[in-house]
């Protein structure tokens, strides 16, 4: 009897169990399945029908020409920046002088003020009607990283024009911008526009290496002039079209921060001798092993603790089967997703601080042991981390006091601008979005892997987005900083119709009420 009952209760144990679990099976099942086809707020608040008439900037046919030769004659002037130190300043002046030729309208309003700035960056004030309204900025760079006609189809300074595309060094990094900015702002001056809202057009002369004599100065002078920005724009993502996988509509992805960085040099010294009686272990090889343990341990994955996160929960409906699934539940099938973002190199970036060991060097001599050898790496750290604790974590990688570690560089993570539709910014980003591009309606947060003049904005606002309103393909990306560096002269033209509406959608005073069905699509 004892016998029997104890085997009786454990059957009704085990029974338990099984339904116990197919019941949390089930429940998880329907969650996952309400999740994905139940109601789910779009990736754009519904707050607004487009408006494709009232927001058609209708561009003159010989506009539209003069927009395409000013973007030339600017790619024509080589403003390459190679270091802090090495810029071609010839070409620096020449593009100030440039931009007061091509944009008269610009140079000569009343309420338009022109500052020079660090010698060759430029500051715009334009004073808007009603100065009441916290102003905003458009941020833009003229330099470019250097090119030469090795690998290129057209040379890399001549605004070729083929089958559609401008070619050259900074059509996509960023004279687009820098131009573009301009020119919106030159057709609404000959349509006899003022803006109601004042806002700044910053552009910097040595963003490609570091900002400090341009942007940064030009940030300094506003703080010093008590300007607080409601946003600031700056280049930095774009509307990615068909480069998400599983994502079939264009996207645009807007940053609203950047990694951080760290730069360390490590070296190792020791006793220089000959080759025919080496050490068990010399500089090279104590050097070498240290460099591959980082390599081997890489930081932590930390995937859901940044604006990755949110960059997949916006995105999640537009997934097609069954990653929609899978995204809509990140709360379950995270640890799967993190794993697959870790394969690429271009989508691990976004989910961990990377290690790069950019230099090496050590020895003189086929026949001597040399006496130091020397590394540098630099670490792109993710929001979720801080210089302080990579360089912590990297010394207990290291775990060998014979190498020295030295800091080159390092600075934070940028912080995370806000994004919600009550965020005056956000608001007008997503309704010049709906305004301009017909065929996209995602517009989601993001991070930038790499960093920005905006970076130096920090204590003017809080507010900072990273968007270049250009529609670029998978083909598109190595172009920037890489060969054959185009931009389609219908992306360009684009680009000037947002920046154009962008400016008489900042006049609104009030944000519309949150959650307002009366203009539901
Ligand atoms: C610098 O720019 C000027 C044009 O402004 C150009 O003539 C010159 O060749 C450039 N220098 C270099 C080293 O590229
Ligand atoms: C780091 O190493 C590089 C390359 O050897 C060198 O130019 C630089 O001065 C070093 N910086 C520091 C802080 O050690
Ligand atoms: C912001 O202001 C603080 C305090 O004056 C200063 O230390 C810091 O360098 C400024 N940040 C930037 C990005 O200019
Ligand atoms: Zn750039």
């Amino acid at each position: 009897m004892a016998g029997g009952g104890r085997r009786r209760w454990r059957q009704v144990a085990a029974w338990a169990a099984g339904l116990g679990l197919c019941g949390a099976a089930l429940a998880l099942l329907a969650a996952v399945l309400l999740r994905a086809y139940g109601p789910r707020p779009p990736a754009i608040p519904r707050l607004w029908a487009r408006r494709p008439a009232a927001a058609a900037a209708a561009f003159s046919a010989r506009e539209r020409l003069e927009l395409r030769e000013a973007l030339r004659g600017a790619v024509k002037i080589p403003t390459v920046s190679i270091s802090p130190e090495d810029l071609n300043t010839t070409a620096l002046a020449e593009f100030g002088n440039y931009i007061q030729e091509v944009f008269p309208a610009v140079f000569s309003s009343k309420f338009i003020q022109h500052e020079i700035v660090g010698t060759y960056s430029h500051l715009f004030t334009v004073q808007g009607s009603n100065p009441e309204m916290m102003p905003y900025m458009l941020l833009a760079h003229m330099d470019v990283v250097p090119a030469t006609p090795e690998g290129w189809d057209v040379p890399p300074f001549s605004a070729a024009e083929r089958e559609g595309f401008i070619y050259g060094r900074g059509t996509l990094d960023n004279k687009n911008s820098a131009i573009g900015i301009l020119q919106a702002l030159e057709f609404l001056l000959r349509r006899n526009y003022r803006p109601r809202r004042s806002f700044y057009v910053g552009i910097g002369h040595d963003e490609e290496v570091s900002g400090q004599k341009g942007a940064k100065k030009i940030a300094a002078l506003l703080e010093a002039r008590g300007v607080k920005l409601s946003f600031l724009l700056d280049e930095g993502s774009v509307i990615l079209d068909g480069v998400i996988a599983g994502v079939k509509k264009p996207v645009a992805l807007i940053g609203i921060t950047e990694k951080g960085s760290i730069t360390l040099n490590f070296t190792v010294e020791k006793e220089p001798g000959h080759s025919s009686f080496p050490p068990k272990e010399t500089s090279i090889g104590i050097l070498a092993a240290a460099m591959s343990r980082l390599e081997q341990n890489p930081m932590p994955n930390l995937f859901g603790y940044g604006p990755e996160l949110m960059t997949m929960e916006h995105l999640a409906s537009e997934f097609s089967f069954p990653l929609n699934l899978v995204m809509t539940n990140l709360w379950l099938f995270s640890p799967i997703v993190s794993r697959i973002l870790s394969w690429k190199p271009s989508t691990n970036a976004l989910i961990r601080t990377t290690t790069a060991v950019t230099m090496f060097n050590a020895g003189v001599k086929m026949n001597v042991v040399p006496s130091s050898a020397k590394a540098t790496v630099n670490f792109r750290i993710h929001s979720a981390e801080k210089a302080t604790e990579v360089l912590e974590t990297v010394r207990n990688t290291v775990a060998d006091d014979r190498v020295k570690i030295d800091i080159v560089e390092a600075f934070d993570p940028l912080p995370i601008s806000p994004w919600d539709d009550q965020t005056f910014g956000v608001h007008v980003f997503q309704r010049t979005i709906l305004d301009t591009f017909p065929n996209v309606d995602s517009v989601v947060p993001g991070t930038c892997v790499g960093n920005t003049d905006s970076r130096h904005f920090t204590n003017v606002t809080n507010a900072i987005y990273r968007f270049n309103p250009v529609l670029l393909k998978s083909d598109d990306l190595p172009r920037i900083h890489g060969l054959n560096e185009r931009i389609s002269v219908e992306v360009y033209e684009k680009q000037v119709e947002f920046l154009f509406q962008l400016i008489k959608n900042c006049d609104i005073d009030k944000l519309p009420e949150p959650h307002s069905n009366s203009h539901e699509l």
